[in-house]
């Protein structure tokens, strides 16, 4: 660390209070100051370069610095740098965005709703169930299930969707009402002999039985990633949302897609609700909705919700619900600017097209020896290090190892992610075969060094 009392560093240590940081050890090792990216590559302050293979956090999906969405934003700045929508204002890049998202949709969606995060996208989405609920005159229906590892975000509500400890513990989360049931991961949590099939089965029977332990009157929805992504890129055993559906069905929960991570061509189609079939009455968007240029979420719903909500906000006066920044104009013009370029691009298509390079490279991977499981799809993907491969013991304790190659990977101009011991993949959409060969080629030479360090501790 730069020691300097005046250096950016020690300016960082002594007034940043970073997000997702153990504090303690940042005071130590100080701060890696990014200063600038262009296509998949950032540099840092010292001048090093890394392939960002994680896209940001599973955003930048055209990649960094791109000029037309910075001359987007000042456009639409010297235009009309604000406005908000309240009270039947409007403005033309909230028009435009919203008749897009519709009709880019891949069910039939009748509005959308935008908020500066997904974690108010995920709360908006909860407030929306509720409200529709007492609208249609069911006050009791208003438990909503999610999953295990689930990741929905990090506010109060969206906090306890999330179903990961270290978002919940000595948060006081998860409020009331917020269920988890079985996390669909095959590996982790498939039986001796139980089939892919019947584990997705099982899990579907796990949904039935906490929906018929609760009353399914009092549950009204069921809020999933099509495939999980920072609770492990958790890719869904085959017939899961299959059964799934059926069940929520059954016992007329509210189906919502939170594609924050996975829509506009993650896994290989525009939404993943498409790669799995899924038939949502919600779906969440954001990330790659402006490459994490701006801070946006949307959130798309049916009309059946719509004609209830309207009801509803006609009968007690108003929607009470909203945000100053919501459906901020620079940042919409960002996004659409953002979704010219993938079309123009054919972002989308170049995900499906790189996809078998990114999934058959990493499986290369798996006569590593600390090489458990490489699971992933379209441009996204986990390759999962045990202490044993035969019997996929964890090392102990879990994370330790995830921590000491995600912190290497820096040396061989890499940056990764990782949960527990599952290290994430998720370049941008731009990414070609070369520069994948590359991320997978810096990758393994951590993990050699990772095996190395291992051997030495005994
Ligand atoms: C699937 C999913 N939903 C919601 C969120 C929360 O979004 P935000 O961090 O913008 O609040 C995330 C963030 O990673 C996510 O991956």
């Amino acid at each position: 660390m730069d020691t300097i009392p005046n250096s950016p560093a020690a300016r960082d240590i002594a007034y940043f209070f970073h997000p997702v940081t153990n504090a303690r050890r940042h005071e130590q090792v100080g701060p890696r100051i990014i200063e600038r990216g262009k296509g998949i590559y950032v540099y840092d302050d010292q001048g090093n370069e890394y392939i960002e293979a994680l896209a940001g956090l599973w955003s930048v999906a055209i990649g960094f610095g791109e000029p037309r969405l910075a001359k987007a934003a000042a456009a639409q700045m010297e235009k009309l740098p604000y406005y908000h929508s309240f009270s039947h204002k409007s403005h033309m890049p909230g028009i435009e965005l919203s008749e897009r998202l519709v009709k880019m949709a891949p069910v039939k969606m009748s509005k959308v709703f935008y908020t500066n995060s997904g974690s108010e996208a995920n709360d908006t989405a909860i407030k929306l169930v509720w409200y529709y609920n007492n609208a249609i005159g069911r006050p009791k229906k208003k438990k909503i299930i999610s999953r295990i590892k689930a990741y929905h975000g990090i506010t109060i509500a969206s906090g306890s969707l999330t179903g990961l400890p270290l978002n919940h513990r000595d948060f006081d989360l998860p409020i009331a009402n917020i269920l988890h049931t079985s996390c669909p991961h095959y590996y982790r949590f498939g039986r001796d002999g139980e089939s892919e099939e019947d584990f997705a089965t099982r899990m579907a029977q796990d949904l039935e039985d906490l929906i018929l332990r609760e009353g399914p009157d009092t549950v009204a929805a069921f809020i999933g990633e099509p495939l999980m992504g920072a609770g492990g890129v958790i890719v869904p055993p085959k017939t899961y949302w299959e059964k799934i559906q059926k069940v929520c069905r059954k016992y007329d929960l509210l189906i919502i897609a939170d594609e924050v991570i996975n829509g506009f061509g993650r896994t290989g189609k525009t939404f993943a609700c498409e790669t799995f079939n899924i038939k949502p009455d919600m779906m969440v968007l954001s990330k790659a909705i402006t490459s994490s240029y701006q801070p946006l979420a949307a959130i798309l719903f049916t009309d059946a919700i719509y004609q209830a909500v309207a009801d509803n906000s006609n009968k007690i006066g108003s929607f009470g619900h909203g945000f100053t920044a919501s459906a901020h104009p620079v940042v919409l013009a960002v996004a659409m600017e953002n979704l010219n370029i993938i079309e123009e691009r054919k972002l989308i298509q170049n995900a499906a097209a790189m996809a078998p390079v990114l999934q058959n490279g990493l499986r290369r991977l798996s006569d590593h020896p600390l090489v458990g499981e490489v699971r992933g799809m379209g441009l996204i993907a986990a390759v999962e290090l045990v202490a044993d491969k035969a019997t996929k013991k964890p090392f102990d304790p879990i994370g330790k190892v995830g921590s000491w190659v995600f912190e290497r990977a820096h040396d061989h101009g890499l940056i990764i992610r990782a949960i527990g011991d599952s290290i994430a993949f998720c370049p941008p959409l731009i990414i070609d075969a070369a520069q994948i060969e590359e991320m997978i080629s810096r990758f393994r030479k951590t993990l050699d060094d990772a095996q190395a360090w291992l051997r030495q501790q005994g």
